[in-house]
This record gives C-alpha cells, sequence and structure tokens, in this order.
C-alpha cells in the first residue's frame, strides 16, 4: 500500500452516466490539486482498493467515473451521498499540457481522465473531441466534451464501427499537433500507427492491475515500465518500444496472459 494511509471521505454526490457507468464526487483537497491523466487508489473496506482516473474537479472536490465491472466497482456504485469511502494519492504522471490544436480519443470509460483534461484545457488550445462506445447509451460525456464524431460498435449512435475508423477524416485539414487518448488497447495501438504514419505526437493513458499504486509491488508492470508510477500516461517513444502492450497483460493473480 505504500506510505499513505487512504483518507476516509464522505460521498458529496453521484450520478449515473450510463446504465453501466457512475461518477462520485468527493471533497478531497489532494486529488483536487491533481494534473489531468493522474489517478487514485479507491479503498472499499471488505471488498477492496482499485486504481481509478480523476475525471474532474471542482473547488476542493474530486470526481471519479467508474465502470461496473467486478467486486470493488460494484460496491462503489451502491456507495450513497453521506456513505464513505478511502482514498490514496494523486498518483502517476499526468498528460502534458497541450501548446496547439489537439484531438481528444477516448473509448469506454477511457474518456473519464479525457473529461478532465479538456475541463482544465478546452479554453487555452482547440481541442477536437472523439468518443467511442459498445452502444449510444454508453458514450460519456459527448455533450460536455463537446464531441465532432462518436462512433458505436452497434451503431445505434453516430459512426457504425470504432472511433479509430475515422480520425483520419477527421485530421484532414486541421492543424492537429497531437492526440491524447484513453481506452481499450487495440484503439490506444491504431492511434499511434496512425500517428506514427502522419508525424503526429501521442500521448496515452495505459491500464494495468495495480496494487500499490507507488512503484513498489511490480503488478502493473508492462516491460519494466511500471505503470503506476512511471505511467498511465505514457508517450508515443516508449509506448511503440513496449513489446508486451496491446499483447500481453497480467491478472490480479501476477499470471501474463495474452489479451
Ligand atoms: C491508472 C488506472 C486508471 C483507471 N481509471 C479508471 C476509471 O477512471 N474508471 C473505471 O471505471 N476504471 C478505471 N480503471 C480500471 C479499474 O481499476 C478496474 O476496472 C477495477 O480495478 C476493477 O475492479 P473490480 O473489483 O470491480 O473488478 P474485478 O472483478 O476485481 O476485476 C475485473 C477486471 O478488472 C481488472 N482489475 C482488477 N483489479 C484491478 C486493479 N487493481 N487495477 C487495475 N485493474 C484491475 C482486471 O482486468 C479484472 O479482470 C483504471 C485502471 C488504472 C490502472
Ligand atoms: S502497482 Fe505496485 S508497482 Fe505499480
Amino acid at each position: 500500500m505504500g506510505n499513505d494511509k487512504p483518507r476516509i471521505r464522505e460521498v458529496a454526490l453521484t450520478g449515473q452516466e450510463s446504465p453501466t457507468v457512475k461518477t462520485i464526487r468527493l471533497y478531497d483537497p489532494p486529488t483536487s490539486d491533481a494534473a489531468p491523466g493522474q489517478f487514485a487508489m479507491l479503498w472499499v473496506p471488505d471488498s477492496g482498493e482499485i486504481p481509478i482516473a480523476i475525471s474532474g474537479t471542482e473547488e476542493e472536490y474530486s470526481e471519479f467515473t467508474i465502470k461496473h465491472r467486478g467486486e470493488t466497482t460494484s460496491e462503489i456504485h451502491d456507495l450513497g451521498v453521506g456513505d464513505k469511502i478511502g482514498v490514496r494519492g494523486p498518483y502517476g504522471v499526468g498528460f502534458s499540457r497541450p501548446t496547439g490544436p489537439a484531438v481528444i480519443l477516448g473509448g469506454g470509460y477511457g474518456v473519464a481522465p479525457l473529461r478532465y483534461f479538456y475541463q482544465s484545457n478546452s479554453s487555452n488550445v482547440p481541442l477536437t473531441t472523439l468518443i467511442g462506445a459498445t452502444s449510444a447509451e454508453e458514450l460519456l460525456f459527448v455533450d460536455e466534451l463537446d464531441a465532432e464524431i462518436v462512433s458505436t460498435d452497434d451503431g445505434s449512435r453516430g459512426h457504425h464501427g470504432y472511433i479509430t475508423e475515422v480520425i483520419e477524416d477527421v485530421l484532414e485539414g486541421k492543424d492537429v499537433e497531437m492526440i491524447y487518448t484513453a481506452g481499450p488497447e487495440p484503439m490506444i495501438l491504431r492511434a499511434l500507427e496512425i500517428c506514427k504514419s502522419r508525424g503526429l505526437d501521442l500521448e496515452a493513458s495505459l491500464e494495468r492491475v495495480m496494487k500499490c499504486g507507488v512503484g513498489l509491488c511490480g503488478s502493473c508492470l508492462i516491460d519494466g515500465f511500471r505503470v503506476c508510477k512511471d505511467g498511465p500516461v505514457v508517450g508515443l517513444d516508449q509506448l511503440d518500444e513496449f513489446s508486451e502492450f496491446g499483447r500481453w497483460t497480467r491478472t490480479a493473480s501476477g499470471k501474463k496472459e495474452p489479451i
């Protein structure tokens, strides 16, 4: 668990973003001061502790947008206003500040850290937002991030297919320098290929099973890179060097498995 002890906080507000995704708001000055792309470890007693990106901040409050997946995320979904949860962090390396026009590319709940990135940067540089999801009801923050194009795997809204299929059309005629992305690994890999072929830069937020969150336990390694401490945001050159990314991951027990 590192040296940090969880701070026990009360849930101040909750919001249902989709049938499977919920946002909770906590009064927590340390994470409200985080950089977009950084994450916190959220602790539910008797269940577990999991890494969750900061999806937005307001004054000394932070928000976390969480997909219902297994035991701990299910417990967090059950929390209501006034219920308690532990928070450690913020941890990790976040996104850089954009210096020119950029594209935001989010898939599934990967849109969560990009929402905070948009909150922090949209008044300084032009940002073009592309968002993908499995279906229309699972698209996150489309209006808030003023998405130019959305896609759904089932065709229920926007482009029918993957969001990566529209990137090249969107880039035509746009003076974009950089893509900021978070979401499924195949989406990130495709964005990497596109950036390499067009000479664009890229930063991506990665996900691996995390236990300590502070670089000590080794559960989040990709080719020796500690996603919790050296990431979760990585740049194009680093991402391009990984031999495991998009091919192998580790289970919660540490076993290496093909993706
Ligand atoms: C840096 C980072 C930021 C993240 N941000 C978000 C976010 O903003 N919103 C969101 O919904 N999810 C986010 N996740 C994923 C989230 O941590 C997992 O969905 C969660 O841990 C699943 O826990 P569970 O107990 O509900 O599910 P479980 O039943 O324990 O596991 C379901 C699956 O979740 C993954 N998982 C389990 N434990 C961990 C763990 N400790 N760390 C990472 N993955 C794990 C495994 O692939 C597992 O197969 C983030 C992960 C990382 C690494
Ligand atoms: S989670 Fe322990 S080293 Fe990254």
